[in-house]
C-alpha cells in the first residue's frame, strides 16, 4: 500500500482508496479520533479508530506527540471540519510520547516557553506555518533572481575584511586562548594562526559579490552572516541570513527599482502558494492582538498588509526631506522620541524610521542620499560632497529591512575615503583592483531574510522566525 503525504490525502486521493500515512498525533479524542499531522500542510487528517478492535496497551501509547503509521480506507467524513477521514485498519507506533514529560501539549503555549523548546516547537501549528512560509520565501528568492538573469554566488563565510566597518565581528581562530603566541610588542601573533592573519565570520558578502558582478554582471549571494552586536532586540540576531544582489552598470535608481520589484515578487509568491498557512497566521495575530490596547493593534490584517505592500509603490524620500519631517513632527517637538532629532546629520533610530513608515507615510519608504558620515566606506559620494548614494527600505512594524547603495567606483575617491577612515588599504587591495581594471557604476543591497519572514508571517520577534536563534547569551541547540 502506498503512503501519502497528508496534503495529498486531503486534496488528491480518490475515496475508498486503501492508504498508509505517517505522522505525529496532535490530539486523540474519546479513544476514537486521532488528528494526525505530518508537516506537509497545516491541516490534520482525522483517523477514526474502532477501539474495540485494538489492544488497550496499543491505544494507551497514542498520545499527543507520538509518531504513528496508520493504514486504512480513505472515506468521506461523517463529521464536520473535514471532507475525508481514514477508517483505521492498522496502527503501528513508531514512538510514543509520555504526556507527563512531553512539553508540547494541546493547549496554548507562550512563544517564550517554546523558544526554550526550540527543538520541538516546529510541532506546533504556529512554528510549522512560519517555517513553511520561510521555506517558500527562500525558494521565491532563488526563483526571482534566476528568472531575471542573476547568477548565485557563494561568497566566503570566513573572511579577513570587515565590510561594514562596524567592528562587530566574531573572531575565527585556532590559537590556544590560554597560551597564544605573542609578538615582540606583546600582542597576539596572528601570523601563527590558522590563516596566518586575523580572520572573522563575515558580516556581509557584499565586497566579494562586487568582484563577481564585475565579471558576471548580475549576481546575488544568499547565506548566513554574523554580527557580534550586543543588541537584545526583537529585530536583531547574531546569526542571520542575508540576500545580497549586486549589479554592474546599475545606478541607485535602478537599485531601488530592483529592490522594490524583488520584494513585491517574493510576497506575491507566498500569497499565491502559502494561502492556508498565511490565513492561519493571520488568525493567530488577530488573537494575539486582542489582548493589546486598540492603538497597538495592526491597522491591517496580515493578508491585507501583504497585498498592500505588493500592490502599492514604495515612497521614495531623501534623507534631507525625512529629517525635515522628523524635526517638525509632533513626537519630536513634544520630546516623545528617546533620541530627539535636532539637526541634519543625525543617524535615524528605529523609532524615527517607524514614525515615518507607520505614522507619516503609512506605506513602505525608501530613504536615499544619506550623510556620508553615518554610512559605510564603499558608498558613492554625491556631487555635494556630503551625502552618499545610499538607500534603506523601511517597513511597517519592522523598520529597516533593506540597506543598499551605489558603490564608489572611482579609485581616487575610494582611496581617499579609506584613508580618512583609517582603514588598512593593504587589506582591501583586491577591492581596489576592481576600480583599477574596468571599473564601472554598480549597485546592490542587502535584505535581512529574517526581517522579511517576520513581516510576511506577522510574528513579533525575530527569534521566532529562524529555527535556532543565536542572540547574546544564547546559542543552545
Ligand atoms: O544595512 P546592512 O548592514 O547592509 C549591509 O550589510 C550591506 N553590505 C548590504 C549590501 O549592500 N550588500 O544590512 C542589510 C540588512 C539590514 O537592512 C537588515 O534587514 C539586516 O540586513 N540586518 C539584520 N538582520 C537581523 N539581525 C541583525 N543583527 C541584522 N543586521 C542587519
Ligand atoms: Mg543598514
Amino acid at each position: 500500500m502506498k503512503s501519502y503525504p497528508i496534503k495529498e490525502l486531503l486534496s488528491n486521493v480518490p475515496i475508498l482508496h486503501e492508504v498508509v500515512v505517517n505522522g505525529w498525533v496532535k490530539t486523540f479524542r474519546s479513544n476514537r479520533f486521532i488528528a494526525l499531522n505530518d508537516g506537509s500542510t497545516i491541516n490534520n487528517i482525522q483517523c477514526v479508530v474502532d477501539f474495540e478492535q485494538f489492544d488497550e496497551e496499543l491505544l494507551k501509547q497514542i498520545a499527543t506527540g507520538a509518531a504513528l503509521k496508520i493504514s486504512g480506507t480513505l472515506v468521506e467524513s461523517q463529521g464536520k471540519g473535514q471532507n475525508v477521514e481514514i477508517q483505521v485498519k492498522d496502527i503501528f507506533v513508531h514512538g510514543s510520547a509520555d504526556p507527563e514529560t512531553y512539553p508540547i501539549q494541546p493547549k496554548k503555549h507562550s512563544l517564550e516557553f517554546l523558544r526554550e523548546k526550540a527543538h520541538l516547537r516546529v510541532r506546533t501549528n504556529t512554528f510549522a506555518a512560519v517555517m513553511r512560509v520561510r521555506s517558500a520565501l527562500s525558494f521565491a528568492v532563488h526563483q526571482y533572481f534566476r528568472d531575471n538573469g542573476f547568477y548565485y554566488v557563494h561568497t566566503p563565510i570566513i573572511t579577513g575584511s570587515d565590510a561594514e566597518g562596524a567592528g562587530e565581528m566574531f573572531r575565527v581562530s585556532t590559537l590556544d586562548p590560554k597560551n597564544p603566541p605573542v609578538t615582540e610588542e606583546g600582542n597576539v601573533d596572528y601570523k601563527e594562526d590558522f590563516f596566518g592573519k586575523e580572520t572573522n565570520l563575515t558580516v556581509s558578502g557584499q565586497l566579494e559579490a562586487e568582484t563577481y558582478a564585475m565579471g558576471l554582471g548580475k549576481v546575488y549571494t544568499f547565506g548566513p552572516t554574523f554580527r557580534a552586536e550586543n543588541s537584545n532586540t526583537s529585530r536583531h540576531l547574531a546569526e542571520f541570513w542575508m540576500i545580497e544582489p549586486e549589479v554592474a552598470f546599475n545606478d541607485l535608481d535602478a537599485n531601488m527599482d530592483l529592490a522594490e520589484d524583488f520584494i513585491k515578487n517574493v510576497i506575491n509568491y507566498i500569497l499565491d502558494n502559502c494561502k492556508e498557512d498565511l490565513e492561519f497566521l493571520e488568525k493567530r495575530l488577530l488573537d494575539e492582538e486582542k489582548s493589546k490596547p486598540q492603538i497597538e493593534r495592526s491597522e491591517m490584517a496580515l493578508l491585507e498588509k501583504l497585498r498592500f505592500v505588493s500592490e502599492n509603490n514604495f515612497k521614495r524620500v531623501s534623507y534631507t526631506e525625512a529629517i525635515d519631517i522628523l524635526r517638525n513632527c509632533k513626537p519630536n517637538k513634544k520630546k516623545k522620541f528617546k533620541y530627539s532629532i535636532d539637526e541634519w546629520g543625525a543617524d535615524l533610530q528605529s523609532e524615527h524610521e517607524r514614525f515615518l513608515v507607520e505614522k507619516h507615510f503609512k506605506c513602505p519608504v525608501i530613504l536615499f542620499d544619506y550623510p556620508a558620515k553615518i554610512k559605510a566606506f564603499y558608498m558613492r559620494l554625491n556631487e555635494d560632497g556630503n551625502t552618499v548614494r545610499a538607500m534603506d527600505i523601511l517597513f511597517p512594524g519592522i523598520g529597516e529591512i533593506v540597506g543598499g547603495s551605489q558603490r564608489e567606483e572611482r579609485l581616487d575617491v575610494l582611496k581617499e575615503k579609506i584613508e580618512t577612515l583609517g582603514i588598512d588599504e593593504k587589506e582591501l587591495w583586491w577591492y581596489l583592483d576592481l576600480r583599477k581594471f574596468g571599473t564601472a557604476v554598480h549597485s546592490g543591497f542587502g535584505l535581512g531574510f529574517e526581517r522579511l519572514v517576520l513581516f510576511a508571517t506577522g510574528m513579533g520577534n525575530i527569534r521566532d522566525v529562524i529555527p535556532f536563534p543565536r542572540t547574546p547569551q544564547n546559542a543552545e541547540f
